[in-house]
């Protein structure tokens, strides 16, 4: 054989090989996509059983005896009392539950003219006062309520108060509330186990004092969970709405239950429903119950959070965790070279590098397959269009298994009212970031609750700033039943 055709063969058989290692390495990796995203599925069997064990949950945490050791917490609210329609007057509404506080100064007419207007605005909450202490943390939500007092020319002029606290509270009554724990990335220090009113004023004393010669001590607070006042805010306009759901940075549901099932009021249950906050985002924390759909990747955001072990069902839904769920797969299949070529830029090596506004990007179906690329390059990674397509089933995949969890808990909420009232008819008021501007969770939400709900008829109502307006409203409902002026005091600033 001459030279050149032995170099000729050489070099068939390398192209051979490597066309060979390139095939079954891609064949590796499609199978390795796959069953990623394969595991992220959950048949509608097993979200009916998800759905049953989350019923039993609620039972467990409704009944005295075993409602420590119960997932679903079903934390009474005391709020028994909904807007009839004749709450007037001006009241303050603040807003904690993200990294977000909101202040809104809410005007509510009553009678015919019946309307509520709002002014509100953000203010930052930064990492530093998240993990400080309390002190600081309060101290800073009432140096946000001096600025909007101020530029609204209303110092010294503290109205009734709406608190929204999104977190786990113990109501002992409506005028104390006592935080349970931290969650969504929250660990002030002194504020666990300590009244969320009294801290609130006490920080309100401390500012306002020195500022205001005759300020009144006396300050009415309502602190309110963001999913009860979503409810209540819905109450207002559709009187229906018998639960109130938040998808945001976490995520959480509650509902109104008669009295007498709620064994922790002992004795003192007048025979009337009140408002349960299930803290459902727990369900999972002991048993396992969610074990078998559990990814490792759920394992690690687990364990690298400030609450490992807690919040289990929140960590697999919410928007806190959405963003970091897709890193750490893509993480995964860019160790196989599967995915970006191998090369993770920044934002995908560091923990919470992708967020769930990047996640909404990436589904929205406005951009075109060009305009992520450009998108991606600005994340520093360079993108093929296979990628970009791989990128869109992560998403998806993670997107709608975060849907149907939610579907899986609004149905079992739902049987459990429908057992209490016999009514199939329901309307559910919802808030929260995810809800209101991923692309696609609210309608892949909405086909899966009515694939699993049987004869129940659920009708959805999306709350734009419902936590917010609903605080106020609480707040309201609480000056009428107790007889307390709601009109603005003449200005007496400084
Ligand atoms: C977390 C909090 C809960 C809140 C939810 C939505 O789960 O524990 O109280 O309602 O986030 O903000």
């Amino acid at each position: 054989m001459c030279l050149v055709c032995i170099k000729l063969r050489r070099l068939n058989i390398i192209i051979y090989v490597v066309r060979r290692h390139i095939s079954s390495d891609s064949y590796k990796h499609i199978k390795m996509l796959k069953s990623l995203l394969n595991r992220l599925y959950i048949s509608d069997d097993v979200l009916h059983k998800l759905s049953d064990t989350m019923r039993h949950e609620m039972d467990r945490g409704l009944s005295a005896k075993t409602t420590e050791e119960a997932e679903i917490k079903m934390l009474p609210t005391y709020v028994t009392g909904t807007p009839n329609g004749t709450e007037e007057g001006e009241f303050l509404a603040l807003d904690l539950g993200g990294t977000n506080f909101r202040i809104l100064l809410v005007k509510i007419v009553a009678g015919e003219e019946k309307e509520i207007t709002m002014d509100s605005q953000i203010y930052h909450i930064s990492k530093e006062l998240m993990n400080g202490t309390g002190t600081q943390l309060f101290d800073h939500l009432v140096e946000c309520l001096w600025d909007f007092l101020l530029k609204r020319g209303m110092m010294c002029q503290l109205l009734p108060i709406g608190f929204t606290f999104s977190f786990p509270t113990k109501h002992l009554g409506i005028d104390k509330t006592i935080l349970i724990r931290w969650t969504k990335g929250y660990t002030a220090s002194g504020v666990e186990g300590e009244d969320i009113g009294k801290l609130l004023n006490d920080a309100i004393n401390r500012k306002f004092k020195i500022r205001c010669l005759n300020f009144d001590l006396k300050i009415m607070s309502t602190v309110v969970n963001d999913t009860v006042g979503t409810m209540i805010s819905c109450g207002y306009d559709d009187n229906d709405t018998c639960m109130g759901m938040i998808v945001g940075t976490g995520t959480n549901m509650c509902y109104m239950e008669k009295q007498e099932n709620i064994e922790v009021l002992g004795k003192n249950e007048t025979g009337g429903e009140m408002c349960v906050n299930t803290e459902w985002g727990a369900f999972g924390d002991n048993s396992g119950s969610l074990k078998d759909i559990r990814t490792q990747f759920d394992i690690e955001i687990d364990e690298k959070s400030p609450n490992p072990g807690e919040h289990i069902f929140e960590k697999m839904i919410s928007g806190m965790y959405m963003g970091e769920i897709v890193r750490l797969i893509i993480l995964k299949l860019c160790s196989n070279r599967e995915i970006f070529d191998g090369i993770a830029s920044d934002s995908v090596l560091f923990h919470s590098g992708l967020s769930t506004a990047f996640v909404s990007h990436i589904l929205n179906p406005k951009n075109s397959t060009d305009m992520l690329r450009s998108h991606l390059a600005g994340l520093g990674v360079i993108a093929e269009d296979e990628d970009i397509q791989k990128l869109i089933k992560i998403c998806d995949a993670i997107s709608t298994r975060a849907a149907h969890l939610c579907a899986a808990g609004v149905v079992a909420v739902a049987k459990k009212i429908k057992e209490n009232r016999g009514d199939l008819n329901m309307t559910i008021g919802i808030d929260g970031s995810v809800y209101r501007k991923h692309p696609t969770f609210a309608k892949l939400f909405h086909a899966k609750v009515h694939d699993l709900c049987g004869e129940l008829k659920i009708a959805f109502k999306e709350s734009m700033d419902g936590s917010g307006r609903g605080a106020a409203l609480v707040a309201a409902v609480e000056c009428r039943l107790h007889n307390i002026s709601t009109k603005t005091p003449e200005s007496d600033d400084e």
